[in-house]
């Protein structure tokens, strides 16, 4: 692989050691950008959003794909910072932990009821896939139970996410995240509207009563646009994460019986599957002036991208970077979920769903090994990625349901 451009369902890892071997910072032709590889480099671009503008507000038509200019990613400076401090102090690991107990267990035990007496299934497409729009519709105060529904929404947060990983550049990507942003709108605007007079206990009502002031005007347009880019941004990333956490679970099948019945070792575990295979694995930014990094001089409008996956197995800052270390230091400082003013708003709900999905797939199973007769997993994507399909074999536990 010579460039980052042909990562798509290759696995990337190899280049990024190469990469990381010649340098923190390089020119990548294919990209006609800058891949930024390094940790502290990677961390330097994120946190410095003068310098490292991110672009998003000014691709062509990034505003008809994520519910129009006043959501949370296309905003700038200080409206930016008072839309994301108040998604950030909402997605709070203490208001994460409410959630768990009070819907999200039940969700994830509602998709293994599901598998039935079953002892073979696709854990991508029959659970992890499916969970995390399971909850992210349940807080929006959608109807979850609506599978149809749900499995279209699916598809068009896909499509949109398909059309960012073309940066505006892909006319045919653009129309179908175009058609997709409108079915979207669809299904939230009657209940948006419905929440503006008469509340509820969800997320959709709560934008309604704490945005007037964070940001001015604050009407239907602001909570239709963050409430489509927490939609979008939660469900495809968690589920590649999820499903990166399962296939990590069956390369490493000593991790099970030690996993099991430990609520610190499996968000350890799920730390350290953020670290070895970022869900997201790159970001991009534009230089807003002739800047230095590492030795190079990236120039003013020049594209860069952070590439998270790569900086998360720099050996610099991680011992044997290419090996899963559940017990590794600082296992938590990995830049899977971005660093500075652009981190990730949904961090702890998506620590959360892991920590049940794991969790209570080991509380019902063990010995989970690989479906040899069925198609095996792999690596794919490009920006997002995951290992799929994810066909296993495994044994029920004794007393369990
Ligand atoms: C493992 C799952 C996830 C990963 C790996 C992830 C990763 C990221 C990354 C890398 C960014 C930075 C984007 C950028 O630099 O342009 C980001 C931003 C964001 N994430 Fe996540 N995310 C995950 C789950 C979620 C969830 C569950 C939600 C919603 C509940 C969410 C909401 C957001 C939002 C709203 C932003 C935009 C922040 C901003 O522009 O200020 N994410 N995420």
């Amino acid at each position: 692989m010579q460039s980052l451009k042909e990562a798509r369902d290759q696995d990337p890892y190899g280049f990024f050691a190469e990469r990381l071997a010649a340098g923190p910072v390089h020119w990548d032709e294919g990209m006609n950008a800058w891949i930024v590889v390094g940790y502290d480099e990677c961390r330097e671009v994120q946190r410095r959003e003068d310098v490292f503008k991110h672009p998003y507000f000014e691709l062509n038509g990034a505003a008809d794909v994520y519910g129009g200019p006043r959501g949370v990613l296309l905003l700038q400076g200080e409206q930016h910072h008072a839309v994301h401090g108040m998604l950030l102090k909402h997605f709070s690991p203490r208001t994460v932990n409410g959630y768990r107990t009070e819907f999200i267990a039940d969700l994830v035990s509602r998709r293994l009821d599901a598998l039935g007496e079953r002892t073979r299934f696709d854990l991508a497409t029959e659970y992890a896939n499916i969970i995390p729009s399971d909850v992210i519709a349940a807080m929006l105060g959608l109807d979850w139970r609506d599978e149809q529904t749900m499995a279209d929404c699916r598809t068009w947060n896909i499509a949109m996410f398909r059309w960012t990983e073309t940066f505006g550049e892909d006319d045919s990507a653009f129309a179908e995240a175009k058609a997709a942003a409108e079915n979207l709108n669809r299904v939230l605007l009657p209940v948006i509207r419905a929440r503006k007079d008469s509340q509820a206990d969800d997320l959709i009502s709560l934008l309604w009563r704490q945005g007037p002031g964070v940001i001015e005007p604050w009407g239907e347009a602001e909570v239709l646009a963050q409430a489509r880019v927490l939609f979008f941004a939660g469900t495809d990333t968690t589920s590649h994460f999820l499903k990166n956490a399962i296939y990590v679970l069956l390369e490493h099948p000593e991790l099970q019986d030690r996993l099991r019945g430990d609520e610190r070792a499996v968000a350890d575990f799920g730390e350290e599957v953020l670290r070895y295979l970022a869900p997201v694995q790159f970001r991009v930014r534009v230089a807003t002036r002739d800047v230095e990094v590492a030795g190079q001089l990236i120039r003013e409008g020049d594209r860069v991208h952070p590439v998270n996956g790569a900086a998360n197995r720099d050996p610099k800052h991680y011992p044997n970077p290419d090996v899963v270390d559940v017990e590794r230091r600082g296992i938590k400082d990995h830049v899977a979920f971005n660093v500075g003013p652009r981190y990730c708003v949904g961090a702890a709900l998506s620590r959360g769903e892991e920590l049940e999905v794991i969790a209570q797939l080991l509380d019902r199973y063990e010995n989970l090994r690989w479906d040899t007769d069925a198609e095996p997993a792999r690596y794919r994507g490009y920006m997002p990625r995951s290992f799929s399909p994810l066909n296993v074999v495994a044994d029920r536990r004794a007393g369990r349901p």
